[in-house]
């Protein structure tokens, strides 16, 4: 990989940035990664729709990870109450994995939100079965709040849960900066 550049997407990234999240999240494509959604859940992660409206919106954005003109990473960033952020969507392009981006698209997320939502915390939210996931977000930083969300059971544009069990758990990080 040369040196990667890290911007905020605009709206015709949206298809790279659709066809990453799908294969890094579900599928036989996202298995070449060392954390996947694909034992948990089929059909889609998200659509053209709600990233576009990620993008028209004030309070969040997607930072992306470019190689080139490769996409190779991307993460949600959003306003939360005040003071806190939020991220999601954290993707990295399965064959690249487990060589240090994940980390650093988090920690880019973080001070851009420090810097543009005054962040002064970030919560993430995790479905609870996937212990590995959850044991580097600790190793980064993020605890549990011991708050619960319910999945969306019943909305496919979240996709198709293959058990009757998923929810998420919050977790946080006080931000030094
Ligand atoms: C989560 C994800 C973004 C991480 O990206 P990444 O580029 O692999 O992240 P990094 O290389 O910075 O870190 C990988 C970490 O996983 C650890 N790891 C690697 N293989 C592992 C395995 N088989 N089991 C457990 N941990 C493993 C590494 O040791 C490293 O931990 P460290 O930072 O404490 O050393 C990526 O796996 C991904 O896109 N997954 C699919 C989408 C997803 O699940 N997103 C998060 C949903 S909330």
């Amino acid at each position: 990989m040369t040196e990667l550049m890290i911007r905020d997407a605009v709206a015709s990234d949206i298809p790279a940035l659709h066809a990453l999240i799908e294969s890094a999240y579900r599928g036989e494509a996202s298995r070449a990664g060392w954390t996947t959604e694909a034992d948990l859940l089929d059909g889609q992660r998200t659509d053209a729709e709600e990233l576009a409206s990620i993008l028209s919106d004030p309070d969040q954005g997607l930072l992306t990870a470019w190689d080139g003109d490769t996409l190779v990473g991307c993460i949600l960033i959003a306003r939360r109450e005040a003071g806190v952020g939020y991220f999601g969507m954290l993707s990295v392009r399965p064959k690249l994995q487990n060589a240090g981006l994940g980390r650093r698209l988090i920690a880019t997320a973080e001070h851009t939100m420090a810097e543009r939502f005054a962040a002064q915390r970030v919560r993430i939210s995790v479905i609870p079965q996937r212990v590995a996931l959850i044991a580097w977000y600790q190793r980064l930083g993020y605890t549990a709040t011991g708050e619960t969300l319910p999945f969306p059971y019943g909305d496919t544009r979240f996709g198709l849960p293959k058990r009757d069990d998923l929810s998420f758990i919050v977790m946080e990080r006080h931000l030094s900066v």
